[in-house]
C-alpha cells in the first residue's frame, strides 16, 4: 500500500486519460489511488474553469442520457450541470413512468435505445447490479448513479474529494459513518474506497437492524483497515475526523414498523458536536430528513453544502474522462 500523501496538484500519469476513455463507471473498486489522484487533478482544473469562464466547449456536440428510475435532486441535476458546463447537452429521463419503461420495456432495451442518441448514459435504478446489466447491453459508457443498495461510486468520489479539500489528506483519518449503514449505498462505496488508504480507521454507528453489511466489512477487513461498530455516537465522536451522516432509507424497508422504530435514532446538533474535534468535517450525501439540525449549518465543520458543489467538479471530470477529453 503506497504511503505517500495524495496531492491533487502533482502531475498525473501520462496514459490515465487513455485508461478511462470509453469506460463504464460501475463501482469504486475500479479506482486505484493513482486514478483518484487523476480525478481530483481534473476536478481542480474544472473548478478553475468554472470560476473563470462558467461554461466552455470541451464536450461540445456530445450528448448525455440521464436515466433515473428513482428520485434524485443532486445527482441528476449535477450531472446535467456538469454536461452543460462542458458545452454538451442532456436527454433527461427523470420520470420513467412517462417513458416506455411503463409499457414494460426491459432495462437492456431502454439502454440500447438511448445509446443510439447519446454518447454516455448515467443510470440510477432500484436494483443492485442494474448498472452492470446496463453496461453489458451498451457499447457506450454507462455511469452508475446508484444501483439500489449496491453502490454509488460517483458520490464516493466526490466524498473523497470533499475530504481532501476540507482536511487536506486521505491517509491517517478516523471516519465515522452514522445512520442507515445497511441500505445506504453511499457508505458502501465510501468504505470500500477509503480502505485503500493507510492509517484509516472506520467507525460504524447504527441501530442494530441497520448495521454495515458483512460483505462490505469483509472487503474492508481484507485491506487491513480496522473497523469498529457502535450503537451510540458518544464513544466514537471525540476521535472522529470525518463524521459521515446518512438518512434512514425509508423506501427500502420491507416492514414500515421497522422504519418507525429507527427513524430519528440520531440527531446531530451544536450540543452533540461539542464533544467533537474543532478540526473535522461533518458530511452528508443529502437529502437530510432530520438527522442534522439546521442549527448546525453555520458551524465551519458543516461541510455538506460545500460537498454538493465539489460534486459538480468531480462529475465534470468523470464525463470528460470517459468521453476522452480530460
Ligand atoms: C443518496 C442516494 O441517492 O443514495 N443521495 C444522493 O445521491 N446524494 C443518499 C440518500 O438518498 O439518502
Amino acid at each position: 500500500m503506497p504511503t505517500q500523501p495524495l496531492n491533487p496538484h502533482l502531475p498525473f500519469g501520462e496514459n490515465k486519460q487513455a485508461d478511462w476513455y470509453g469506460k463504464d463507471i460501475l463501482s469504486v473498486k475500479q479506482f486505484s489511488r493513482d486514478d483518484l489522484q487523476y480525478v481530483f487533478g481534473v476536478a481542480h482544473e474544472m473548478r478553475g474553469m468554472v470560476e473563470r469562464v462558467g461554461t466552455f466547449d470541451l464536450l461540445k456536440g456530445k450528448i448525455l442520457a440521464n436515466l433515473f428510475y428513482e428520485p434524485s435532486t443532486r445527482t441528476s441535476s449535477s450531472f446535467t450541470a456538469a454536461m452543460e458546463r462542458l458545452g454538451g447537452s442532456v436527454i433527461p429521463i427523470n420520470e420513467v413512468k412517462y417513458s416506455s419503461v411503463s409499457k414494460g420495456e426491459s432495462l437492456p432495451d431502454t439502454i440500447r435505445t438511448l445509446e443510439c442518441y447519446a454518447d454516455v448514459i448515467v443510470l440510477r435504478h432500484p436494483e443492485t447490479g442494474s448498472a452492470a446489466i446496463a453496461a453489458k447491453a451498451a457499447k457506450k459508457p454507462v455511469i452508475n448513479a446508484g444501483d439500489g443498495v449496491g453502490e454509488h461510486p460517483t458520490q464516493a468520489l466526490l466524498d473523497t474529494f470533499t475530504i481532501m479539500e476540507e482536511l487536506g489528506r486521505l491517509d491517517n483519518l478516523t471516519v465515522t459513518m452514522l445512520g442507515d449503514l445497511k441500505y445506504g449505498r453511499t457508505v458502501h462505496s465510501l468504505a470500500r474506497l477509503l480502505s485503500q488508504f493507510s492509517g484509516i480507521k472506520l467507525n460504524y454507528v447504527s441501530p442494530d437492524i441497520l448495521r454495515m453489511p458483512k460483505e462490505v466489512m469483509d472487503e474492508v477487513a481484507a485491506k487491513g483497515v480496522p473497523q469498529a461498530e457502535f450503537a451510540s455516537l458518544e464513544k466514537a465522536l471525540p476521535e472522529t475526523d470525518v463524521l459521515y451522516v446518512t438518512r434512514v432509507q425509508k423506501e427500502r424497508f420491507e416492514d414500515p414498523a421497522d422504519y418507525e422504530k429507527v427513524k430519528g435514532a440520531y440527531v446531530i446538533d451544536p450540543k452533540v458536536m461539542k464533544a467533537a474535534k474543532q478540526e473535522m468535517a461533518v458530511m452528508h450525501p443529502l437529502p437530510r430528513v432530520g438527522e442534522i439540525s439546521p442549527d448546525f449549518d453555520d458551524d465551519p465543520r458543516a461541510a455538506y453544502f460545500r460537498q454538493m458543489e465539489y460534486g459538480l467538479y468531480v462529475r465534470m471530470a468523470l464525463l470528460a474522462m470517459v468521453l476522452g477529453k480530460a
